[in-house]
């Protein structure tokens, strides 16, 4: 199973990169009358992509009615709280966007975890298709922390990536703070998982990941392997400086 990468300049045309494939997917999807369903990541690399999206350029291109709106992971704070995922997005993106409210499906970090991580498997099995029994995403962006995590699944904490459930409460190792988090089984289970990394200081985890060494299987993200073998990483220069 060999990644795919994707060398950008810099993280504005990572951003770009990603935009064009999301309005690209939604108009196949859109022609075919169907749904695309994204699962987003939090964090800082997405605030490009996601301010790229509610500009003027993207208006018209992407056909909003068509897109479902997931998290990948959100961190267990109200939606207000300058640390939430959803906060973030919906800075960025949502208050200017088009996307109807009924198509956005935001984790409720400000629930109790455990009854939220609940709920919100069962939103997933009730929404999206399923493969042996697994609900599936037509697309999830990923980050990658400097630890090698992905979504809220932290290297302290690898046996989420075979949880039989699909969402579960993680715990940041460093802060202590509660995060509702997609399981390993259902980024597995989607369609595409594209992966966005920016930043010199992930460029040896990159390079590490990419080349599958022994030393990847710590990192939570080298086990990312969608179904369909398309998972890629979108770059910048400096994230892609070792590979
Ligand atoms: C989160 C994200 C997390 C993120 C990585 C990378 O809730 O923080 O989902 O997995 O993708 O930590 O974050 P940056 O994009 O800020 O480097």
């Amino acid at each position: 199973m060999n990644y795919k990468t994707q060398i950008f300049d810099d993280s504005e045309s990572v951003a770009r990169g990603v935009a064009n494939l999301i309005e690209a997917k939604a108009q196949q999807h859109a022609q075919s009358g169907k749904a695309l369903s994204i699962a987003v990541s939090g964090g800082s690399t997405p605030k490009a992509l996601f301010r790229l999206m509610a500009s003027e350029e993207y208006s018209t291109g992407i056909p909003w009615e068509t897109i479902r709106l997931y998290w990948v992971d959100e961190r267990c704070v109200a939606p207000d709280h300058a640390e939430s995922n959803f906060g973030m997005t919906y800075d960025a993106l949502l208050h200017y966007s088009f996307i109807p409210i009924e198509n956005i499906f935001r984790m409720k970090g400000e629930d109790i975890p455990d009854i939220e991580a609940t709920r919100y498997a069962e939103l997933l099995h009730h929404n999206l298709p399923a493969h042996e029994g697994i609900p599936v995403f037509d697309l999830i962006l990923l980050g990658m922390g400097n630890d090698g995590h992905t979504a809220s699944i932290f290297p302290d904490q690898l046996e989420l990536l075979t949880s039989l459930k699909s969402v579960e409460v993680a715990t940041h190792p460093v802060s202590g703070q509660k995060r509702i988090t997609l399981t390993g089984p259902v980024i597995n289970a989607a369609e595409q998982v594209v992966f966005m990394i920016t930043g010199s200081d992930k460029a040896d985890i990159v390079a590490t990941i990419v080349g599958q060494s022994e030393e990847a299987k710590k990192f939570p993200a080298s086990h990312v392997h969608d179904k369909t073998g398309n998972t890629e990483f979108y770059l910048d220069k400096a994230a892609a400086c070792k590979l």
